[in-house]
């Protein structure tokens, strides 16, 4: 006899609800802030947490982490994973999103120098002739899909040319992630794995042959010394970083420019003052932020979060795009307001995983939409708002297209 599956109260999983999210969890905040429901399928026990506090308590809390191997008894583990883990993704899989301290901690410190705002900063000439050069480029035409010609160029060009893997090759890096984050077919996304690791093995060949001034080479280094960083190690961290460093930022941009282009109040003040531009990138973190739901988190023992006991062994999702929309803590939450101040949104998360490269992705996005607008000042959709496709991801909150009108 096989166990019943499980239903959500909620659409969570339904990927109609991914185009807009908000008035599901406005309803879950208000009617089971710790909705106790389940996974994918109806699998297994998950809590959704969508309060600002319920979230932040849950991301700093030492019991709720990512290592159920190593945190868990066996029979939780087999619970999520009733088969041994695939060889083939095995590759990948040690990246700090994945690891609790001390392993978080000492993966962290080697990367967290080359994104501190400091050295970020100094990205700044580089950054901006990147989008001038893509912006040169469409501005040849009527229109644009500006996700394929500004929103997803521009960041990814910036970290594949912090780290030192030529960014030509960014084609192969959005095939090998897309197939790896969406995760269609298990063959599909195990062929991508190996070739990522392929190249990445013959690059890192290269850089101990012939250092170079890039993050790469620190890194080749870092696994070269004592035991600070072994070669799975520096794989996933490079994998990491490539994914982190553009399919979010992409989302940042293009998230950015539909909410501006649907809120023409705001985007005319923007206008006539771009010097809101860095508070207007918050505001859109806030209200349409790339995250929607990050990494999920297992309770590592009984754990209590706003008065609930979440047993031992369950998952806890904490709802970001939920709590950045909390009444008790945003003053009339639904509204698109480029100088809300003070604006302690979380969209790039909390606690010791809170985002290593958010200075980078405040400073693609504000230089990113200065640029933009200050280029075209009659830009505007080409395509009914509400007819828009977002991608079926509750990861990556994000247009699957954005036309737009240039002149
Ligand atoms: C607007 C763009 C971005 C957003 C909204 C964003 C959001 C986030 C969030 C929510 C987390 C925490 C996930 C969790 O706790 O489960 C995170 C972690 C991370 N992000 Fe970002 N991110 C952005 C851009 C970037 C960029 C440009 C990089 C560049 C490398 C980056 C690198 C990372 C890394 C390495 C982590 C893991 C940190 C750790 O585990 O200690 N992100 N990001």
């Amino acid at each position: 006899m096989t166990t019943p599956l499980k239903t959500n109260r909620y659409p969570i999983w339904d990927e109609r609800t991914r185009a807009n999210p908000h008035p599901m969890y406005a309803q879950m905040r208000a009617e089971a802030p710790i909705y106790e429901g389940t996974g994918l399928g109806g699998y297994n026990t998950f809590w959704f947490l969508t309060r600002y506090d319920d979230v932040q308590t849950a991301l700093k809390h030492p019991k709720l982490g990512r290592d159920i191997r190593a945190n868990l008894p066996e029979v939780h583990v087999r619970r999520y994973f009733p088969n041994p883990p695939d060889p083939r993704f095995a590759a990948l899989d040690r990246h700090l999103l994945n690891q609790d301290p001390p392993n978080h901690t000492r993966l962290r410190a080697l990367v967290h120098k080359a994104f501190t705002p400091r050295a970020i900063a100094a990205l700044q000439p580089r950054i901006e002739a990147i989008a001038d050069a893509l912006l040169d480029e469409m501005a040849q035409e009527e229109t644009a899909e500006l996700i394929e010609q500004f929103s997803y160029p521009l960041p990814i060009t910036v970290i594949a040319e912090m780290l030192g893997v030529p960014s030509s090759d960014r084609a192969m890096f959005r095939k090998w992630t897309r197939d790896l984050l969406n995760g269609d077919s298990l063959e599909e996304a195990a062929e991508s794995t190996m070739a990522f690791v392929l190249y990445m093995n013959a690059l890192i060949e290269a850089r101990r042959n012939d250092p170079q001034d890039d993050i790469l080479t620190g890194l080749v280094h870092a696994a070269e010394g004592d035991d600070t960083l072994d070669h799975m190690e520096l794989l996933a961290m490079i994998f990491l970083l490539l994914v982190a460093g553009h399919e979010t930022t992409v989302n940042l941009i293009s998230n950015g420019v539909l909410t501006l282009l649907k809120h023409p109040d705001q985007l005319a003040k923007l206008r006539a003052d771009m010097r809101l531009m860095p508070s207007a990138v918050e505001e859109i973190l806030r209200y349409e932020g790339p995250v929607e739901i990050p990494m999920l988190r297992w309770a590592f023992e009984d754990v209590e979060i706003g008065g609930v006991t979440i047993p031992q062994g369950d998952v806890v999702v904490p709802c970001l795009m939920a709590a950045n929309r909390d009444p008790a803590v945003f003053a009339n939450p639904d509204t698109f307001d480029i100088t809300r101040q003070p604006n302690p949104h979380i969209a790039f998360g909390f606690g010791i995983h809170y985002c290593l490269g958010a200075p980078l992705a405040r400073l693609e996005g504000t230089i990113a939409l200065t640029r933009l607008l200050a280029r075209f000042d009659k830009l505007a959709l080409a395509a009914n708002p509400d007819t828009l496709a977002w991608n079926d991801s509750t990861l990556i909150h994000g247009l699957a297209e954005l036309p737009v009108r240039l002149r």
